[in-house]
């Protein structure tokens, strides 16, 4: 007792120094202090079980990313985590055991209903290694800095100076490469987002209560319309293989004139309570088997998704090598079969086992850059570890392309989180964008996945924020997770200054195929970009023009809205009013915090 009392009273302290405000503060305490009393004497006082109720979350918000939290709910889950890691830190600072706190921990993640039982469990036991290790190895790691980075919102701000760093940028002036135009065009495809599930089952379970459903054990349901479908489910379902093998079979079948294929990342399921080293090498070896036996000499980039790495997210810094936290075991399978399908040369190897990222020129005058920023992800512990630059992928990022600019290369970046992505650390995102901002006239595009939505995003400058700087176009997914149809994307792209001039996207009718059981999905091409908006080209100033006229434009918005959930009947029957709508308009502006454009 004389040491729980001792310890509220050190953690009292350090909360009360703390900037948020003094009500929040004031709960932080009490909850910190019950936390403790709980796990330690195992008694649930009056006073704590009203606090959990009066935190807990509303279950709607299970499955939502606590980052996207609003008003009562983000100061809530703001006020769970430094509780909760307030006194676990304290614990293990004291010398509490792992076994011990792993018990505790999901104790406290049961009862606070912030997942599952079942999944509290297998999120905790799997991610608890390399949080011990970070908080063993960084002494003065606070749970307001943990917090901060995990929620970064006006109740958790991130406030810690290893977070302030910059990347060295040439700081010009650009050099511009003589604009060639040609009238010929070469075709890329873009696939991303598979998700394959190897436990779908179909006719199973399609409303658990875990983050992915439609798998094999999760049978207690008897309702027929809440039964898994045949070809995947829009509810939280991922793919099963043989959807996986009909959009391969199908994409080589219907397009003969494939000259590369951009593959975005995302082979892991959402089965983000129980994955295994073994588990993701299996899936990844048979998914990259598959994609290569289908498109055999036709050249593959790929990146990693942030599910390719097991626990989720976690990407630790190359000088980890010890095998039950690194990573190493991912970059090496990667580069061993991205360059045995002779899709990279071997000088691709180092970075790809230094950080999952790579350079290759195609031809002369065109360069791919294939990034891994995945690590810059807000779930990804290691930030916490090593907050800058991790693997020096920035850096690398701003020399390649300076090099490239010497060397007069266009160029094509490839990486799984968009650059507006809201869950990228904000120092992280905000160096991104400037390099970008810099190399903008030799990138001719980005394209990302992550999202599952048929989206783009316009980046604007740094220095005149009226201006679009360059633009990164959004593949979509295999995956029916959630509420979408799965889709694909075939780019014309200039063959001289490897410029978008179009795409076209490619779908099915979820809804149809589990009906017409006896056949195949129906792809069908579901519009091209040009012809869907009414543009004559997509030059930025064309671009631009188009973002304004979807703000002015209801039937234009409601367009955008349907391809944005690939036409799936769940996703447009869902009310959205005006305000709702001007929110995916919003979503296509991104820009550096301090020259933010309004949408307005
Ligand atoms: C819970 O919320 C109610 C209503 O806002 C409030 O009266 C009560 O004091 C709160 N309980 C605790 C323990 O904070
Ligand atoms: C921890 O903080 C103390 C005091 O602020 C400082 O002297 C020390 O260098 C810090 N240690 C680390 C590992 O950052
Ligand atoms: C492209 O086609 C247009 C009209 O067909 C022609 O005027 C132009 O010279 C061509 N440009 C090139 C680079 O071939
Ligand atoms: C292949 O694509 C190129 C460039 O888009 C085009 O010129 C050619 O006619 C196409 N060939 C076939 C068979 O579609
Ligand atoms: C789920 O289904 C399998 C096979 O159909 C059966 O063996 C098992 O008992 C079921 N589990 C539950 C929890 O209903
Ligand atoms: C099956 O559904 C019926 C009616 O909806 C319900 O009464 C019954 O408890 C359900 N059984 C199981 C095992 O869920
Ligand atoms: C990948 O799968 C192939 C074919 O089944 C097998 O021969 C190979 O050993 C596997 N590689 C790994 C790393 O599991
Ligand atoms: C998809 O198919 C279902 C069932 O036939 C139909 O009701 C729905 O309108 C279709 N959706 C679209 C966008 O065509
Ligand atoms: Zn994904
Ligand atoms: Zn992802």
């Amino acid at each position: 007792m004389q040491f729980c009392r001792l310890l509220f009273f050190a953690l009292f302290l350090k909360v009360a120094n703390s900037d948020v405000t003094s009500k929040t503060n004031d709960i932080i305490s009490r909850l910190t202090y019950e936390i403790n009393n709980w796990v330690t004497i195992d008694e649930k006082s009056e006073e704590f079980q009203q606090l959990i109720h009066n935190l807990s979350l509303p279950t709607n918000l299970l499955r939502k990313d606590w980052r996207s939290f609003d008003g009562e709910n983000s100061e809530n889950i703001c006020i769970i985590c430094k509780s909760v890691l307030n006194t676990f830190i304290e614990y293990r600072r004291q010398g509490m055991s792992e076994e011990d706190i792993k018990n505790k921990m999901i104790k406290i993640c049961t009862l606070l209903k912030l997942q599952s039982p079942q999944v509290c469990d297998g999120v905790i036991t799997i991610n608890l290694p390399i949080i011990l290790y970070i908080i063993d190895s960084k002494p003065n790691l606070t749970a307001d800095t943990i917090c901060g980075v995990l929620l970064e919102s006006p109740f958790c701000p991130l406030d810690n100076n290893e977070f302030n760093w910059i990347v060295n940028i040439d700081d010009g002036p650009s050099k511009w490469i003589k604009p060639e135009e040609s009238n010929e065009t070469i075709n890329i495809l873009q696939i991303t987002d598979i998700h394959y599930d190897p436990k779908y089952e179909p006719y199973g379970n399609a409303y658990c209560n875990e983050p992915t459903c439609c798998r094999k054990g999760q049978n207690d349901t008897n309702t027929s319309d809440k039964v898994a479908g045949y070809w995947g489910d829009y509810h939280y379902c991922d793919s099963p293989w043989h959807a996986i093998i009909d959009v391969l079979d199908h994409v080589i079948a219907e397009h003969q004139n494939i000259s590369y294929v951009y593959f975005t990342g995302d082979i892991i399921d959402h089965g983000i309570w129980e994955t295994s080293i073994k588990g993701n090498i299996e899936s990844l070896n048979k998914s990259y088997l598959q994609i290569y036996e289908t498109f055999k000499n036709i050249p593959i980039y790929p990146i990693l998704g942030n599910h390719e790495s097991h626990p989720v997210n976690q990407f630790a810094p190359r000088t980890i090598t010890n095998d039950e936290i690194s990573t190493q075991w991912l970059y090496k399978l990667m580069a061993d079969l991205w360059i045995d399908f002779g899709w990279l040369p071997e000088s691709t190897r180092s970075t790809i086992l230094q950080g999952g990222f790579y350079t290759v020129s195609l031809k002369k005058g065109f360069r791919i850059i294939a990034l891994n920023n995945n690590v810059c992800y807000s779930y990804n512990w290691w930030l916490l570890y090593q907050p800058q630059d991790p693997d020096g992928q920035l850096q690398w990022l701003a020399d390649t392309l300076l090099q490239a600019e010497v060397d007069e290369e266009y160029v094509h970046i490839l990486a799984h989180l968009p650059p507006g992505n809201t869950d990228c650390q904000t120092t992280w995102k905000s160096e991104y964008i400037k390099i970008v901002n810099r190399f903008a006239h030799i990138i001719r595009a980005q394209f990302n996945g992550h999202t599952h939505k048929d989206e783009l995003q316009l980046i604007y400058g740094s220095d005149d924020n009226s201006k679009i700087s360059n633009v990164a176009w959004n593949g979509g997914s295999i995956t029916t997770y959630q509420n979408v149809n799965p889709n694909y994307k075939l780019y014309t792209i200039d063959s001289k200054n490897y410029e978008v001039k179009d795409f076209e996207n490619w779908i099915y009718n979820l809804t149809l195929a589990n009906i017409n059981l006896d056949q195949r999905p129906l792809w069908y091409k579901s519009y091209s970009f040009k012809e869907e908006y009414g543009l004559s080209d997509l030059t930025y100033d064309s671009l631009q023009t188009w973002l304004f006229k979807l703000m002015n434009d209801e039937k234009l918005l409601n367009r955008y809205h349907g391809n944005y959930f690939k036409q799936a009947e769940p996703s447009l029957t869902e009310e959205c009013d005006a305000k709702c709508m001007r929110a995916f308009i919003c979503h296509v502006i991104v820009n550096l915090g301090d020259h933010e454009i309004k949408c307005e």
